[in-house]
């Protein structure tokens, strides 16, 4: 597995830096397949796509329609119609909140959202939530992330509409039983929306086996460009909902006193579309079918392990969340005793290890753990042994310059 890696780092070519790049929940490298199949498009098949009717806007229409195809196989959705591309996982729960909320919730109704989400998945829903005068309801996991049966049924009333939550904490790496809490939230005649943002990049994730209601995710966490991303949804409620966005090719007919909207999921679609984005999409989609869950989530266990049980034995290194690896989907957040996490990233990244500092756009779950920020690192399949060996290697210089003994 190890020579497999080697030979798949040389198709990332930022990877021949001499850095050791661990900050993949933040956004991964890309491989040369996506780099590629974005530049030949651009080289051989941009056009404004829906648009025109010459060839070149038919093939730049086939070529989005196609990674939108792609997508759907690629989380198991019924089809195509399930698939709306956005810019990234926050415009999915964006359009998500600001549309069904709006079309769906009334005063009085609830929302649950764990306290783990990212700022994501808990402000679009806060602010519509105040608008219609419905309550957020807070969904605490324990200490180490898991949500138990008993805290979810504590929250779950005939009043709840809707529950949000991530499948993997960008904190804790926690994964969630989405499939599990799904059947508890139908139970309950609710409907369940998962960020998927950190757990379709690193699992396979089946839409149908989850038997979520939505999913939402970003391209550039999974290999693909900056500014494509996805909100899966099933077809019956897309089509109930109202565009989020407004303007060019949403639409059927316009006239000044009646307007008829296209279907879903142009309907969502305003705008001059990220053609190229669905394109590196659809080619990230193929890379990673090609190297495959097994060797993806094999790895990602391997680095994990290596730097969870370094970090054990690193003097001064604390762990948020399970003190086990298993527990952490390629996620570990630490902090450094006495010391500031941006200067433990700061010293680190003088040292060429890249890894993430603050609060992760997660401050509910910092304050509900006591803490203002920490450290993060997180792994890809590409990673390797060696690079956690730096990485643990310069963490265990941090406090010695600092200034503590070691
Ligand atoms: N949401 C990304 C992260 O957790 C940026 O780092």
């Amino acid at each position: 597995m190890r020579e497999k890696v080697q030979e798949y780092r040389k198709l990332f070519p930022l990877l021949s830096k001499d850095i050791a790049y661990l900050d993949n929940a933040a956004t991964t490298q890309k491989p040369l397949p996506v780099l590629d199949a974005v530049r030949k498009y651009y080289e051989e098949d941009n056009a404004n796509p829906f648009r025109g009717v010459y060839d070149l806007s038919e093939r730049a229409t086939e070529r989005y329609e196609n990674a939108r195809a792609k997508t759907a196989a690629f989380i198991n959705a019924d089809g195509p119609e399930n698939i709306v591309f956005v810019r990234n996982a926050s415009e999915a729960l964006n359009l998500l909140a600001y549309s069904w909320c709006g079309d769906n919730l009334n005063e009085g109704d609830e929302i649950v959202v764990s306290v783990m989400e990212h700022h994501s998945d808990f402000l679009p829903w806060k602010h519509m939530a105040e608008k219609k005068k419905a309550r957020i309801v807070r969904l605490d996991p324990d200490e180490n992330g898991y949500i138990s049966d008993e805290t979810l049924d504590n929250v779950l009333s005939e009043k709840t509409r809707i529950v949000a939550l991530t499948q993997v904490s960008n904190v804790l790496g926690r994964v969630n039983d989405i499939k599990h809490i799904a059947e508890k939230v139908h139970r309950a005649g609710a409907l369940i929306s998962v960020d998927g943002a950190q757990s379709v990049p690193h699992m396979k994730v089946d839409v149908k086996d989850l038997d979520c209601d939505f999913l939402s995710f970003s391209g550039h966490k999974m290999f693909a460009p900056m500014g494509i991303g996805v909100l899966y949804g099933r077809k019956e409620l897309l089509d109930a909902m109202s565009p989020f966005m407004y303007g060019g090719e949403m639409i059927q007919t316009v006239h000044w006193d009646r307007v008829t909207y296209a279907e879903t999921p142009h309907k969502f679609e305003a705008g001059t579309v990220n053609v190229g984005g669905a394109v590196g999409l659809d080619a990230a989609i193929d890379f990673i079918n090609s190297v495959g869950w097994e060797l993806i989530e094999t790895r990602e266990e391997v680095l994990t392990k290596r730097a969870m049980l370094g970090m054990k034995d690193t003097s001064g290194i604390s762990v948020l969340g399970s003190g086990d690896w298993k527990d952490h989907k390629g996620i570990v957040t630490f902090l450094v005793d006495g010391v500031h996490p941006h200067d433990t990233a700061d010293i680190l990244g003088r040292a060429g290890v890249c890894v993430r500092a603050g609060h992760h756009c997660a401050q509910p779950l910092m304050d509900y753990l006591g803490v203002k920020s920490t450290c993060r690192v997180s792994f890809a399949f590409y990673n390797t042994e060696e690079e956690v060996d730096r990485f643990l290697e310069e963490l265990s210089k941090v406090r010695g310059l600092m200034g503590y003994g070691k």
